[in-house]
């Protein structure tokens, strides 16, 4: 294609469109890592979900079910709704892209707390809406009062994430109900990372006509690769969320594998037993280390890194060792990595790495200050100040 050619194809894009970077042709590949950046379950999914998957396999030639049926009236029967209420998508990031495409225009806003899921910017951009970020740190009292009476008024839809990404913070569910209650606006409630918490807002879903709860199978059932969410609303909103859906979102396995994840939920349970149990214990770890870590209700932890260095310096060191995490794109958290929780093997070798960097960091500062000691020595030598520069010499460790 001729530039020419191209500049007439670019500026045929929309307006919103047009202000896009087109993205890099190609990402590093990750095969080697110890992943521990994008708060996947990193355990095999239970032999029976694995075989519904095999099995689904022999029906490849077949499209899959129209309106994803069979799995939203697994899922309606498996959280007490019916099949009108649910919507499932091909993770529940579509879900919200959804909901952003069917309720915002150019010019639109919607109100998000933040630090939130990063992912809401893009989306918001691709509308060409503005998202308010509602400044609420690592709280967890809801800011109620801002949210109703404050700009947020404005918004077409508030949006939260309980446990919230990437604080690991979880707003009692009273909470959540007073202000589903006291507003007019529809509240978009993901519960991504909801079993690893001490509560759930599904039962608001049938008192409440203006929530929607979203729910995935990334996080606390090990099938982030399969792509499974639900969408759990009133019918009015759910059944237009549906009909604005691509056809065919989900595909054979991805229904097969949502099904059975359902019946074979009780399976998990040790799963997420060990995932908080490492969470405390990583935590725990990291504070020793000298870390501050946000008490999470998640599967990960938010933790700001000791004095004299940011997160960005700590994500390539680790890096370098094979280890991801994520660091944030929030102010605020600049001196903050986040990390996921895995399995005992992969956060002994974080942690080992960890341990690691925070010794070769001691040494390289004793040695800086053994450096700068050594030049004042001579400094004091040439000046004749010897009593100094002597008490400097014993006081210095040795490298
Ligand atoms: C808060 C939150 N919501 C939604 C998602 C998207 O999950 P899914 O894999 O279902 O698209 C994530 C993924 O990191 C998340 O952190």
């Amino acid at each position: 294609m001729s530039d020419a050619k191209l500049q007439r194809v670019l500026s045929s894009l929309t307006e919103v469109y047009r202000q896009l970077n087109s993205l890099p042709s190609s990402q590093a590949s990750y095969a080697g890592y110890v992943k521990l950046d994008t708060n996947e379950n990193p355990f095999a999914l239970p032999k029976a979900v694995m075989q519904s998957a095999v099995a689904a396999l022999e029906r490849q030639y077949l499209y899959p079910e129209d309106d994803n049926i069979s799995l939203r009236e697994a899922a309606a029967a498996s959280y007490d709704l019916s099949a009108d209420q649910v919507i499932a998508g091909n993770g529940s990031s579509e879900l919200l892209s959804l909901i952003y495409k069917a309720f915002l225009g150019p010019g639109d806003s919607v109100a998000m707390l933040s630090p939130g899921f990063a992912y809401n910017r893009k989306l918001a951009q691709l509308q060409g809406a503005r998202l308010l970020e509602i400044k609420w740190g690592e709280s967890s009292l809801l800011p109620i009062h801002e949210l109703l009476f404050g700009p947020a008024k404005q918004a077409k839809f508030i949006l939260l994430a309980n446990p919230n990404n990437p604080t690991g913070t979880f707003v009692p569910i009273a909470d959540i109900e007073s202000l589903v209650a006291l507003s007019d606006q529809l509240v978009v409630l993901d519960e991504a990372y909801v079993d690893f918490a001490p509560d759930s807002a599904l039962r608001l879903v049938n008192r409440y006509s203006n929530l929607l709860l979203l729910r995935t199978f990334s996080k606390s059932y090990a099938a982030a690769g399969i792509r499974v969410g639900f969408g759990f609303g009133h019918p009015e909103v759910i059944g237009r969320l549906r009909n604005i859906q691509n056809m065919f979102n989900m595909n054979v396995i991805g229904h097969a594998v949502g099904v059975s994840i359902l019946a074979h939920r009780a399976t998990y349970n040790e799963n997420h037993r060990h995932i908080r149990h490492e969470r405390e214990r990583v935590r725990g770890a990291l504070s020793r280390l000298g870390f501050s870590v946000t008490p999470s209700h998640a599967n990960f932890l938010l933790a700001r890194v000791p004095a004299g260095r940011d997160g960005v310096w700590w994500h390539a060191c680790l890096k370098r060792k094979k280890i991801l995490v994520a660091v944030l794109p929030d102010e605020g958290l600049e001196d903050c990595i986040r990390v996921s929780i895995g399995t005992k093997p992969q956060m002994d070798a974080f942690l080992a790495a960890v341990e690691d960097i925070s010794g070769a960091q001691t040494i390289s500062m004793m040695g800086r200050i053994a450096a700068s000691g050594s030049a004042l020595l001579h400094v004091g030598k040439d000046s004749g100040d010897r009593k100094e520069s002597d008490d400097r010499k014993t006081g210095l460790p040795q490298r």
